[in-house]
C-alpha cells in the first residue's frame, strides 16, 4: 500500500468521527483554498508490539526520516517526529504513553487491550487501516484510565487511528496568518483549545499551532453501552524558515505540543 492510499483510508476513518474536520475542510474549500495536510498525529502505548518504534517501522520503510525526539514528563509521554522527502507528504508525529509510570489497575486495563492486537497486523500499517486493534473497552475502565491520563482514555476508547490532522497555514491564501484564521474559526462557531493561549508557539520557535477542541460524539463501549465522549480534533500549523537549513522548520516545539495534547481532554469541554 502506498502512503497516499494509507492516508486516504486514515483520513476517511478520521473524518467519520470528527465531523468538524470535514466541515472546516469544506468551508475552506468554499473560500477557494486548497488544503495541504501539515502533519498527522498517531498515539500509542509503549508496550510491544505497538510501541512507538514498531508503529514507526512501516512508515520508515516508506521513506520517512526521523526529524525530532520529544519528552513530555508531566503527561508521561515521549514522541518522535518524522519528515518525508516527497513533495506534499505530511509530517508524522508519533507519541507513546509510558505505561509503567501508572498504577497497577491502569497497567492491567491497558495490558488487556494490547494483548488483543492481531498478530498478523503487527509491524504493518494494517494496525491502522484494518481497525480496530482491540474490542470496545468497558466504560468504567475508560473512566479509570481517564482519572490518570486523558491520553490513555482516548487511546483505549478509539484504539490505533489518527488522533488529528493539521491544516498547513503556509498554503492558505485567504486568511493572512494563524490569528485571523482562529478568528474565523471562532466566528464559525468552533470551540478552540485555549490551553497556553489560542496560538501556541511564535515565529521565534519556528512553528505556530492552534486547534479546535475535539468533537464530542456518541461512542460505543463494551456491552453496547453508548456514551458521549471527546473524539478527535483538527489542528492548524504555520511553519517558518529554519535559519539552520534555509528550508521550512520540520520539527515540533515540545511546550506547544504539550498543550495541543489537551484538545482531547474531557475536562476542557
Ligand atoms: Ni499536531
Amino acid at each position: 500500500m502506498t502512503l497516499s492510499e494509507i492516508y486516504s483510508l486514515l483520513w476517511a476513518d478520521y473524518v467519520a468521527i470528527t465531523p468538524s474536520a470535514r466541515r472546516i475542510h469544506r468551508l475552506m474549500e468554499d473560500r477557494g483554498e486548497r488544503i495541504v495536510n501539515d502533519h498527522v498525529a498517531l498515539r500509542t502505548f509503549n508496550l510491544e508490539p505497538i510501541g512507538l518504534e514498531s508503529i514507526a517501522a512501516p512508515f520508515r520503510a516508506r521513506g520517512y526520516l526521523e526529524s525530532g525526539v520529544y519528552d513530555f514528563p508531566e503527561k508521561k509521554l515521549r514522541a518522535k517526529s518524522f519528515a518525508h522527502p516527497g513533495r506534499g507528504v505530511p509530517y508524522l508525529f508519533i507519541s507513546e504513553l509510558k505505561v509503567e509510570e501508572f498504577s497497577p489497575d491502569f497497567r492491567r486495563i491497558v495490558g488487556e487491550l494490547v494483548d488483543q492486537v492481531p498478530q498478523k497486523a503487527i509491524g504493518t500499517v494494517e494496525l491502522f487501516t484494518q481497525r480496530p486493534a482491540w474490542r470496545p473497552i468497558r466504560y468504567r475502565d475508560y473512566e479509570t484510565l481517564l482519572r490518570e491520563s486523558q491520553y490513555a482514555g482516548w487511546l483505549a476508547a478509539f484504539a490505533l487511528r489518527i488522533n488529528h490532522c493539521t491544516v498547513s497555514v503556509n498554503y492558505l491564501s485567504t486568511f493572512g496568518g494563524i490569528q485571523p484564521l482562529n478568528d474565523w474559526l471562532i466566528e464559525q462557531g468552533f470551540p478552540m483549545n485555549t490551553a497556553g493561549g489560542l496560538v501556541k508557539g511564535s515565529p521565534e520557535t519556528l512553528l505556530e499551532q492552534s486547534s479546535i477542541l475535539a468533537d464530542r460524539i456518541e461512542w460505543e463501549f463494551a456491552e453496547g453501552e453508548r456514551r458521549e465522549v471527546p473524539s478527535c480534533y483538527y489542528e492548524f500549523a504555520r511553519r517558518y524558515e529554519d535559519p539552520e537549513t534555509g528550508g521550512l522548520y520540520d520539527g515540533f516545539f515540545a511546550p506547544s505540543a504539550n498543550k495541543i495534547f489537551e484538545s482531547t481532554d474531557s475536562a476542557a469541554q
